[in-house]
C-alpha cells in the first residue's frame, strides 16, 4: 500500500496529467458518466466503457474488461488507468490484479466515496450472490491521482453519501478531525478547491496509516469498517435504493447505540442531527430478521460470535469479537422506522 503514489491536487485533470510509462500498452476504464472526465491528452488511449451504477460492479461486466483487455494486446508491462467512482476503481483493481496475474493500475477516483476511501487501501471488489463485495483481491494502484475539483459535476445525492464515509474516517482519526468534517456541507466541499484539497488529504492519510500495517485486514485495519457491519447488510437489502454512502451513515448510528448499548445517548442524536443536515437517511424501511440474516453472512464474521466496529467517541473506535446476535439486533433499533 505504501507503494501507492498519492498525488491530490485540485486541478489535476485539467492541467493535462501524464500518462503513466507503458511499454505493454494502455487501456482506460471509465463509466457512461466519468467518462467525460477524461484528460485530453488522454483521449487516444483505447476507452472500455461500462455503465454507471453498482451494477457494473459484476462478473459480467468483469469479464467484458479482462477480455477487453485481452483484446487490446496488453501485456505484463501494461497499465490500466481507472477513471470514475468507487465502481470503477473496485472493478478496474481487480481486473488489473487478474489480467496477466496482475498489471499495476492507477486509481482517478472522481466521487468523493473514490476519492476518501475506494481507490486507496488496495481492496478491489465484484459482487457475486447477492452479496457485497464477495469477490475481490488485495491490489494497491501503484498511483492514486485525485482531483477534488471533479467533485463539481458529481450529483448531489452521491455527494452526500460521500459525506458519510468522511464522516467515519473522521470519527476513527478522533475530536479535531469530526469537528472539521462536522463544519462542511455537501455544497461547501464541492466547490472548495483548496479546501477540498485538505479535508480529502487528511482522511486519505487517516486510511493510509491504519491500512500500511495490516494490507490484509487482520487488525487495526478493520476500524474502517466502523458502519460497515451494519451498512452492508442495509446496502444488500436495498440494492440500488440506498446509496452506499446513505447505508454507512445509518450504520453509525447502529455502531454508536452497539457502544453504549442503550438508545438516544448524546452522540447518537448528534450524529443523527449530523447526518440528517446532510440530507443523509436517518431511519429505513428494513425487516430487522433480514437485516440480521445478512449481516450473519457477512465475511466479517468471525468464529465464535460477530466481529463488530463500536463507536463510543470520536478517537474511541474499538474492534470487539464474539458480539451476541441480541446485541447486533438491540442496535437496529437506532435506525428502523418504529412499527
Ligand atoms: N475498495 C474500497 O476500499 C472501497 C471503499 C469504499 C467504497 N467502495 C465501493 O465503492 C462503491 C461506491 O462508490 P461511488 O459512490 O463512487 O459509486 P459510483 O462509482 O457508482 O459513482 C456514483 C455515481 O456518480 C457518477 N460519477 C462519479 N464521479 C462523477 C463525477 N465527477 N461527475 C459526474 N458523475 C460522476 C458515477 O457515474 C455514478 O453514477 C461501492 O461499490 C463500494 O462498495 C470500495
Ligand atoms: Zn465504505
Amino acid at each position: 500500500v505504501s507503494a501507492t503514489r498519492l498525488e491530490v491536487r485540485a486541478g489535476a485533470l485539467r492541467s493535462e496529467p501524464a500518462l503513466p510509462e507503458a511499454p505493454g500498452g494502455l487501456v482506460l476504464l471509465a463509466d457512461e458518466n466519468t467518462q467525460a472526465l477524461v484528460p485530453g491528452g488522454w483521449s487516444d488511449v483505447p476507452r472500455h466503457v461500462v455503465p454507471a451504477g453498482e451494477a457494473s460492479k459484476s462478473w459480467q461486466v468483469l469479464g467484458g474488461l479482462l477480455g477487453a483487455l485481452d483484446a487490446a494486446g496488453l501485456d505484463r508491462d501494461g497499465h490500466l488507468l481507472a477513471l470514475g467512482g468507487g465502481v470503477v476503481t473496485d472493478l478496474g483493481g481487480l481486473a488489473a490484479s487478474l489480467h496477466r496475474r496482475g498489471i499495476p493500475w492507477t486509481a482517478v477516483p472522481t466521487s468523493l466515496i473514490g476519492q476518501v476511501d475506494a481507490a486507496v487501501g488496495g481492496k478491489t471488489a465484484v459482487n457475486l450472490g447477492g452479496g457485497k463485495n464477495s469477490v475481490g483481491s488485495f491490489h494497491p494502484p501503484d498511483h492514486a491521482l485525485v482531483d477534488p475539483e471533479a467533485l463539481a459535476t458529481l450529483p448531489a445525492a452521491h455527494l452526500r453519501s460521500g459525506m458519510a464515509e468522511l464522516l467515519k474516517t473522521a470519527l476513527i482519526a478522533g475530536p479535531e478531525q469530526t469537528e472539521a468534517v462536522r463544519g462542511l456541507t455537501p455544497e461547501t466541499l464541492a466547490s472548495a478547491g483548496e479546501r477540498a484539497e485538505a479535508v480529502v488529504e487528511s482522511c486519505l492519510a487517516t486510511k493510509l496509516a491504519l491500512v500500511s500495517d495490516d494490507l490484509h485486514d487482520q487488525g487495526v485495519r478493520r476500524k474502517l469498517n466502523l458502519g460497515h457491519t451494519f451498512g452492508h447488510a442495509f446496502e444488500s437489502l436495498r440494492l440500488g435504493e440506498l446509496l452506499h454512502g446513505e447505508a454507512v451513515g445509518l450504520g453509525l448510528l447502529c455502531a454508536t447505540r452497539l457502544a453504549a448499548g442503550l438508545p438516544h445517548t448524546p452522540l447518537e442524536q448528534e450524529l443523527r442531527q449530523l447526518l440528517g443536515s446532510w440530507g443523509l437517511p436517518v431511519r429505513a424501511e428494513l425487516e430487522p430478521e433480514a437485516v440480521l440474516t445478512a449481516m450473519l453472512r457477512d465475511k466479517k464474521r468471525r468464529d465464535g460470535g460477530h466481529t463488530a466496529v463500536m463507536l463510543h467517541a470520536p478517537g474511541r473506535v474499538v474492534v470487539r469479537e464474539g458480539v451476541p446476535e441480541a446485541a447486533l439486533a438491540a442496535a437496529l433499533g437506532a435506525v428502523l422506522r418504529p412499527a
